[in-house]
């Protein structure tokens, strides 16, 4: 939803007769969120999508999750994680979750047959390593590593992975938006934001697939699912317009807002959802004070469980943790630089370190993955080591 797009053929009226070069009518569908009151695009398919042939059941692993009790900080080893299955769909493991967002790691190796479909919020992936195309009923969207990829809600679509593809997957309650501070009052982004509308990738029409046949959708809403077989092929699409659809954003294309002093984590944000916050860190300049410490603070964030994610590069206030590590900072518990990080990190003018962030405003659930990589001494890893003699 970053700003109106139209691809492919549309008749110049909403809601018109739009003729086939057969003389028949292509079939408007309106693709629109929050009831009719948000943002919204207009498809025209080559026939209906609600052919419906049959509806069956999908069972799925149940979904189990603990309180994080005793509330403490803690480390996953998500990287020791042996996934199931090829396709992000089917190994998608839930790690941590609460009523605004389950956050998974997944894997896509191989095509996936199917077509999926999430109506129950927008999904937000985050593509560790791999690259590959997304193909949706909007177009094909090419993904590569430390993409974002934002589906908004009612999105059909399938992982074509052009490289075994590891991703972070966060299935959100509600829409996955830009935050109100980076747009103006006509919903530009403005001059301070760290990115721009020309940053974000949006998928590209092909030609419509016209055949017939029998195809099936995972529909999945908020822990209901449904096998559907579909008698048109979803992307039966020959032109679509609107504010509603998917898209891309590297984070490597995020300019990040430095400072004199350090900068805080909603410095680095990048989108936000109901109950949860995104942020990115990229490589980056350090503060420039001369007495400047480049590492955090220490600090307790009382009103949200953050949730690190570390991608590539050094992570130098964090000892032990590796690419594909998260850890949790429970709300309440401090942490901060471990013992030397602070004195190891001055005159430090810079860093090449990748990772991504959620907040989430209300507690986050572990799920039995999560204990099971879980490194269970992390939360003594501030303890100063006597010297050795
Ligand atoms: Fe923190």
């Amino acid at each position: 939803m970053p700003s109106y797009l139209r691809e492919g053929s549309v008749p110049p009226k909403r809601h018109i007769q739009f003729r086939r070069p057969d003389g028949g009518l292509y079939a408007e569908e309106l693709f629109s969120t929050k009831g009719f009151e948000s943002v919204y695009s207009l498809l025209y398919h080559l026939r209906p999508p609600t052919a419906t042939l049959d509806v069956r059941p999908w069972k799925r692993p149940e979904r189990r999750f603990v309180a994080n009790e005793p509330l403490r900080n803690r480390h996953l080893k998500t990287q020791s994680l042996r996934l199931t299955g090829t396709d992000p769909v089917e190994s998608r493991t839930p790690l941590l979750g609460n009523d605004d967002v389950v956050i998974s790691i997944a894997l896509a190796e191989k095509p996936t047959e199917y077509f999926y479909r999430n109506t129950g919020g927008d999904e937000l992936l985050f593509v560790h390593r791999g690259s590959g195309v997304i193909a949706t009923q909007f177009g094909d969207l090419a993904y590569r590593d430390h993409d974002y990829l934002v589906i908004p809600t009612g999105t059909i679509y399938r992982v074509q992975p052009s490289s075994p593809t590891r991703m972070l997957v966060y299935e959100c309650a509600g829409a996955v938006t830009i935050p109100r501070k980076y747009r103006n009052d006509f919903g530009q982004l403005e001059e301070h934001a760290p990115y721009y509308e020309r940053d974000f990738r949006a998928p590209i029409l092909k030609a419509p697939v016209a055949e017939q046949g029998e195809y099936e959708v995972r529909v999945t809403n908020g822990g209901r699912n449904a096998i559907y077989i579909v008698q048109n092929h979803p992307c039966d699409v020959v032109g679509w317009d609107g504010y509603c659809y998917p898209y891309a954003f590297n984070i490597e294309e995020f300019a990040p807002i430095t400072g004199k002093l350090h900068q805080p984590p909603p410095a680095h944000a990048t989108f936000e959802a109901p109950g949860a916050a995104f942020c990115a860190f990229v490589p980056r300049l350090f503060d420039y004070h001369p007495l400047a410490i480049p590492v955090p603070y220490n600090h307790s964030s009382v009103d949200c469980d953050e949730v690190l994610y570390y991608v590539s590069g050094n992570f130098m206030s964090r000892r032990g943790v590796d690419e594909g590590s998260i850890t949790l900072h429970a709300a309440g518990a401090p942490h901060g630089p471990q013992p030397g990080a602070v004195e190891s990190s001055l005159g430090k003018k810079s860093t090449d370190e990748i990772a991504v962030m959620i907040d989430t405003f209300a507690p986050l659930q572990l799920a039995a993955a999560a204990l099971e990589c879980e490194d269970p001494e992390y939360f003594r890893s501030w303890i100063e080591q006597p010297a050795s003699v």
